[in-house]
């Protein structure tokens, strides 16, 4: 009874830690679902939402019981849900790191507790790296690429001699903001006929998109070319071109990454000119990845989206079915 007294408070806390979780903290029997703590950075975009919705959806189809916590873009409430599903002790423990570094004591912890980690959508940065099990998502650096081939192709269409780009990046040390910047530039970076006048971050926010897109054009009148990051930052840029009189797509053109609905509507009006795909729906791999790990199986070190480009060269835009996010 003392003892029952003494685990209540503690019971309590974590209920109350993990928001939208009933039941008692782990269970005994080996026959109940797999429990997954899956720790999400944020809420930032119409991606990140879809990307949510993709793995609650993929755990119930699975059967896979999903704790879930949302820690609203700040690394401390990521590092807070992890150690609160330690404390539970879930099977699988998945999250998507806000940025690269900073993860190495938490994780420790999770192994000392002997639970196997999953990163999803993003990376992490570590010196030891067995503190993970693998990575599911996209290939960044790939996208950048991408984007950067087609602007050597719309160059050559437009028979451009030069070509000013703005850059509006990602979160500052976040896995696609380096990487999407460093495949860009490796596209490009031959060519004499590109430079990269100015770079800002905006965060992958609309809103922030707008600000950055704002001061750009205060501080440059010959902006031919925006590469923007997420298709959150490139709506928010399209409103300040569009209110400085400008007609996006075509005194500017717009490459931007992500794939969203709204993305793609841009597309085929003309407002936009090229669309790389990065697709937040990796829900169902995840949980086939997490039924492994959980069976002490080993996984790859890193599972990869595949993933296309759409652009205004394309014929089939009009046939393109509903994106889903
Ligand atoms: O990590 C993936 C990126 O994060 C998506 O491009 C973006 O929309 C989100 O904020």
């Amino acid at each position: 009874m003392a003892k029952a007294l003494r685990v209540l408070p503690l019971i309590l806390a974590l209920l109350l830690t993990l928001g939208g979780c009933a039941g008692a903290p782990r269970r005994d029997s080996e026959e109940e679902a797999l429990l997954l703590g899956f720790a999400q950075l944020g809420s930032e975009s119409a991606w990140r939402l879809g990307n949510t919705r993709s793995v609650q959806e993929a755990a119930q189809r699975a059967g896979i019981q999903l704790m879930y916590e949302n820690a609203e873009q700040k690394q401390e409430k990521q590092i807070k849900a992890i150690r609160s599903f330690i404390a539970y002790q879930v099977d699988v423990i998945a999250f998507a790191p806000i940025v690269e570094d900073g993860w190495d004591t938490v994780l420790m912890e999770a192994r000392e507790a002997g639970i196997p980690v999953l990163t999803t959508d993003r990376m992490i940065h570590t010196e030891d790296e067995s503190l993970y099990a693998g990575f599911v998502g996209s290939d960044f650096q790939a996208e950048g690429e991408k984007a950067g081939q087609f602007l050597l192709r719309k160059a050559q269409e437009m028979g451009a001699e030069h070509l000013n780009i703005v850059e509006i990046s990602g979160t500052i040390d976040s896995t696609p903001m380096k990487q999407r910047g460093q495949g860009f530039r490796n596209a490009i970076q031959d060519d004499s006929r590109f430079t990269i006048v100015a770079s800002l971050s905006g965060d992958f926010l609309r809103s922030k998109g707008k600000e950055c897109m704002e001061q750009l054009l205060a501080a440059h009148s010959d902006i031919d070319v925006l590469y923007s990051h997420n298709d959150a930052m490139t709506l928010g840029a399209i409103e300040a071109i569009e209110e400085k009189g400008l007609e996006p797509g075509q005194d500017i053109v717009i490459i931007t990454v992500d794939g969203e609905q709204a993305a793609v509507d841009l597309l085929k009006e003309g407002k936009v000119n090229c669309v790389v795909e990065c697709t937040p729906l990796i829900g169902d791999t995840i949980m086939e990845l997490a039924r492994k790990l959980a069976a002490g199986e080993s996984i790859e070190r890193a599972t990869y989206s595949e993933e296309r480009v759409f652009t205004e060269f394309d014929e089939d835009l009009d046939s393109l079915p509903e994106r889903g996010y």
